[in-house]
């Protein structure tokens, strides 16, 4: 514990927000901003995008199309999103060691140019195709950002303010998809002519932060740490710092390396193959599951077309609140994150999902006898998202590479970004077949999986709040399996762990 504290003195110096340090997160976290926004811009035009492919068909076959074709065209447009998302988040390893951080992220926004410009031009090149495939490279790009953002922010951040400017990325991504909203209004880009601009104009924000990199220093950690490059390091520490003597950031890279060297990487397979990673890597893809599986991306892809279906008049705005919603809700988020532990907040968040999904269900059914259940189904659909920014949003992101030491953590990642795309691909194309067959008791089935994921998480999940590695790690150790009921009340386990530590 002294030891603790020491280093935490020493950090004062060193953890002032410079310029430099602004710069370099808001050009990073435009990836994010992107990527948002490609979540929340598929939603409004629907409706106009779906009559283009019905016209294009039209001029290809010499017949309208039919319906399930089309609404198969437009689920996969939508969630072939997540297979490009699925595979680049397997690449960020690689790619961010070959090309350091800051220069992965200039080439990935080559792919977000080529996948916004292929959007773009969907219409008039009268193709769903290019729509298509733009969507799977754009997915490609917010794979990569999805992984090189946070890593780039948190490596060039002070220790302590880690935390706070690792939430600006989740802040980002949120924010995205409320301007996604907004833009697509049909009195702004929501239009039959405006709405390739609608979804090329992901382009901008890439031009800017490929200029704007070229203002920012590479990551101290990737220089020294990967590279070896300590005089460089240096250099990118005094400019993130301020500070001429960065002898204290240097010392903490020095500890890291040390540590590092000690353990090895564990591969993909070496983490599937041993026993002690079973336990941790089971709750991490379940709690990656948990996140997609409760139903938010059909809320974020199809929003208003629930909102239509539950009798609102104009559903677009009903949209815009929901993304207003959701970034109120992350902001006060990241006050509670590190104030009630993360197990706390993951289950309050499943059982609020859960009762809010009910409410859904029972405002769908009841909306065509009592108009007014249409609000109810609103209020509904807000908490919804509200509860999930509380719980499900974030922690699931976080707990992985808490639940992990440096060896395992980069297979961890890697095995948990792959269930997660996975599963938002899954979501993204099963939504409308299965709400078409099953009405309002689709969000029966939301209610179901998060009341499971609920027990899960109580039976299972650990708290991982303010405690080390190795504290966690020796709860897998102790912790019985399920069937057990002699499991250890957690403040002893935690009395255990602390004397083993010290
Ligand atoms: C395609 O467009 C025609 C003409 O506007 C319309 O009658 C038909 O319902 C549309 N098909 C679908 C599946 O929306």
């Amino acid at each position: 514990m002294a030891l603790r504290r020491k280093r935490e003195g020493e950090d004062d110096a060193g953890s002032r927000i410079t310029p430099t340090l602004v710069l370099a997160v808001f050009t990073a976290v435009l990836g994010s901003l992107q990527f948002g926004y490609n979540i929340g811009v598929i939603n409004a035009p629907q409706k106009i995008i779906e009559e283009n492919y019905n016209i294009t068909w039209k001029n290809r076959t010499g017949e309208f199309i039919d319906s399930d074709t089309l609404e198969r065209l437009w689920s996969l447009s939508v969630s072939i999103f997540s297979i490009g998302g699925m595979i680049a988040s397997f690449m960020v390893g690689v790619v961010s060691e070959r090309l350091g951080r800051k220069r992965a992220m200039v080439m990935n926004n080559i792919l977000a140019i080529l996948g916004g410009g292929l959007m773009a031009l969907a219409k008039l090149g009268k193709s769903y195709e290019m729509m298509i495939i733009g969507r799977f490279i754009i997915g490609g790009f917010s794979g990569f950002a999805s992984g090189l953002v946070p890593m780039y922010v948190g490596e060039i951040s002070p220790t302590k303010l880690r935390g706070a400017l690792g939430t600006v990325n989740q802040l980002a991504i949120v924010i995205g998809i409320l301007i996604a909203q907004v833009l697509g209004l049909e009195s702004l880009l929501g239009t039959d002519t405006l709405w390739p601009a609608l979804l090329g104009i992901t382009m901008v924000p890439s031009f800017l932060q490929i200029l704007l990199l070229h203002f920012c220093p590479e990551s101290p950690r990737y220089l020294y740490i990967i590279l070896n490059k300590e005089s460089k390091a240096k250099e990118s520490l005094r400019r993130l710092t301020g500070l001429a003597d960065v002898t204290v950031g240097l010392n903490e890279m020095k500890e890291e390396k040390r540590r590092m060297d000690l353990e090895h990487k564990v591969s993909i397979l070496q983490l599937f193959r041993f026993r002690i990673y079973r336990q941790p890597l089971l709750i991490a893809v379940v709690l990656q599951l948990s996140q997609q599986l409760s139903g938010i991306n059909a809320i974020f892809y199809y929003s208003t077309s629930i909102f239509e279906d539950i009798g609102l008049k104009h559903p677009i705005y009903a949209t815009i609140g929901a993304g207003a919603v959701n970034v109120l809700s992350t902001v006060i988020s990241v006050f509670l994150v590190e104030r009630a532990g993360r197990r706390t907040l993951h289950l309050l968040g499943l059982l609020g999902m859960c009762l809010c999904a009910l409410l859904m269900m029972t405002s769908k059914l009841l909306v065509e006898r009592v108009h007014e259940m249409g609000y109810l189904g609103m209020v509904a659909i807000y908490g919804f998202v509200a509860f999930f920014e509380i719980g499900p949003g974030p922690i699931p992101w976080f707990i992985v590479a808490e639940l992990f030491s440096q060896g395992p953590r980069p297979a961890a990642m890697a095995v948990a970004g792959f269930a997660n795309w996975t599963c938002n691909f899954i979501i993204g194309m099963s939504f409308p077949p299965i709400e078409k067959v099953l009405g309002a008791y689709v969000f029966l089935v939301f209610a179901a999986l998060l009341l499971a994921f609920t027990i899960f998480t109580y039976l299972k999940v650990p708290e991982t709040r303010g405690r080390t590695f190795d504290q966690i790690a020796a709860t897998f150790r102790r912790t019985p399996s399920l069937l057990d009921h002699e499991v250890k009340p957690q403040t002893e386990l935690d009395e255990l762990n602390q004397d083993l530590y010290e």
